[in-house]
């Protein structure tokens, strides 16, 4: 970043009933705050982000567990909330996903891509789908898909 530029803006939006998704949006959001990433975030719950914030964003991260084979109702709420509001005004935003599942977590991906495209929002990197267990390797995935989103925001890449 040159003394001059303005830093982008990174919203991570995310929800998490019993932590999993949780710990993957901490370190989500440790990888956006990488000290040679020059990028301001907001790391909001989905019950507490609104449109003002979807305006605020040059890019998102979405993150939830599976429920019913579907994303989490709060993102779904999220969604519901938003997308009237900022109809028209949001276009092109880049955006990439990470899921805390059970076993599967391909009904919350593809719920939430089909919502996503809705809003014209594009995705830029792979997703993070994490089923069973949490390993210290799945949140090391999770950090580098911050950085990765992070740093191409900043680098005009996305
Ligand atoms: C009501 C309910 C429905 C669920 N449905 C699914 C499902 O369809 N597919 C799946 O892989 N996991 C499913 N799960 C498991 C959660 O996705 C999993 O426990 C996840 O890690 C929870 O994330 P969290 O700890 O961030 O809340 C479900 C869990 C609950 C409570």
């Amino acid at each position: 970043m040159t003394a001059s530029s303005t830093p982008k803006h990174l919203l991570i939006v995310y929800h998490s009933k019993t932590g999993k998704n949780g710990r993957m949006a901490d370190a989500v959001y440790r990888g956006v705050r990488h000290p040679d990433i020059q990028v301001e975030s907001r790391y909001l719950r989905a019950a507490d982000a609104g449109p003002d914030d979807l305006r605020w964003a040059d890019a998102i991260v979405f993150g939830t567990p599976e429920n019913f084979g579907y994303m989490s109702g709060a993102l779904k709420d999220f969604f519901d909330r938003t997308f009237y509001e900022v109809e028209g005004q949001v276009d092109g935003l880049p955006y990439c996903l990470f899921v805390g599942a059970g076993n599967d977590g391909t009904g919350a991906l593809t719920s939430i891509r089909r919502i996503c495209n809705g809003y014209n929002f594009k995705e830029v990197t792979e997703p993070v789908v994490v089923v069973g267990e949490l390993q210290d390797a799945d949140l090391v995935r999770c950090e580098e898909l911050g950085m990765t989103i992070a740093a191409g925001l900043e680098a005009g890449i996305f």
